[in-house]
């Protein structure tokens, strides 16, 4: 049993005033920040400097998931700039335990995500290279779109796995999380819930992310309040 990480989104913070928005979330457990190059989704958002420059004005772990084509050649320098938790797409690389590695030597934690499309079960045999894996129920590339359950088969396999002791992975959700949709996402064996404009548009942030985590632990029995 665990307690629920709650990973609020900044893509759906006000970009101007960065450092408020983080702080506005004390009780978050990592804060999400989507990196997209407008190649490997059709979005641009942000990047390493900026990554950089949140890293100085937060202690929150920092869950950068990049959205971007060539993570061999960009993944890494998140890493050593101090991220806690760097995560790539599998759609984006043929070698994806490579740039795993690159990213646990240079000190930070490994994800691998899928979009809502793509089967996990290709992927099964390397998620003991990653720390997380990081499900996207919904399309990526931009914040505000509806979740889509049809992906919870995905969760649901690798909660088999780490239940059955044959694996050790925290198993995150992107996209769509929300009041309504965080129990089911919960049920299936979510640890790790991203919310962006859940968070972000709630009047009070840091109680949204408390609402969100009680809701997500009352929801499930591998999770505790
Ligand atoms: C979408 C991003 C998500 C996004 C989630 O491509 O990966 O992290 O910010 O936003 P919400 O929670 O609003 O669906
Ligand atoms: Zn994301």
């Amino acid at each position: 049993m665990s307690k629920p990480l709650i990973a609020p989104s900044i893509l759906a913070a006000d970009f101007a005033r960065l450092a408020d928005e983080a702080a506005a979330v004390p009780g978050a457990d990592w804060l999400h920040v989507d990196v997209m190059d407008n190649h490997f989704v059709p979005n641009l958002t942000i990047g390493q400097p900026v990554v950089e420059a949140l890293l100085k004005v937060t202690d929150i772990p920092m869950d950068c998931h990049l959205m971007i084509e060539n993570p061999e050649r960009w993944a890494p320098p998140y890493a050593e700039a101090g991220a806690h938790n760097v995560t790539f797409h599998a759609e984006a690389t043929d070698h994806p335990v490579g740039v795993a590695r690159d990213i646990r030597a240079a000190g930070a934690k490994a994800g691998l995500s899928v979009k809502p499309g793509t089967p996990i079960d290709p992927y099964l045999e390397i998620l003991p290279e990653f720390d997380t894996v990081l499900i996207m129920s919904v399309e990526p590339g931009f914040g505000g779109q509806k979740f889509i359950p049809e992906v919870l088969p995905k969760v649901g396999l690798v909660r088999r796995l780490i239940d059955a002791g044959e694996l050790t992975i925290v198993v995150e959700i992107d996209g769509g999380i929300n009041d309504e949709t965080i129990e089911q996402a919960a049920e299936a064996g979510v640890d790790c819930f991203v919310a962006g404009s859940a968070v972000y548009s709630a009047h009070d942030p840091a109680a949204a992310v408390q609402a969100l985590r009680r809701k997500a632990a009352a929801a499930s029995k591998h999770l505790q309040p």
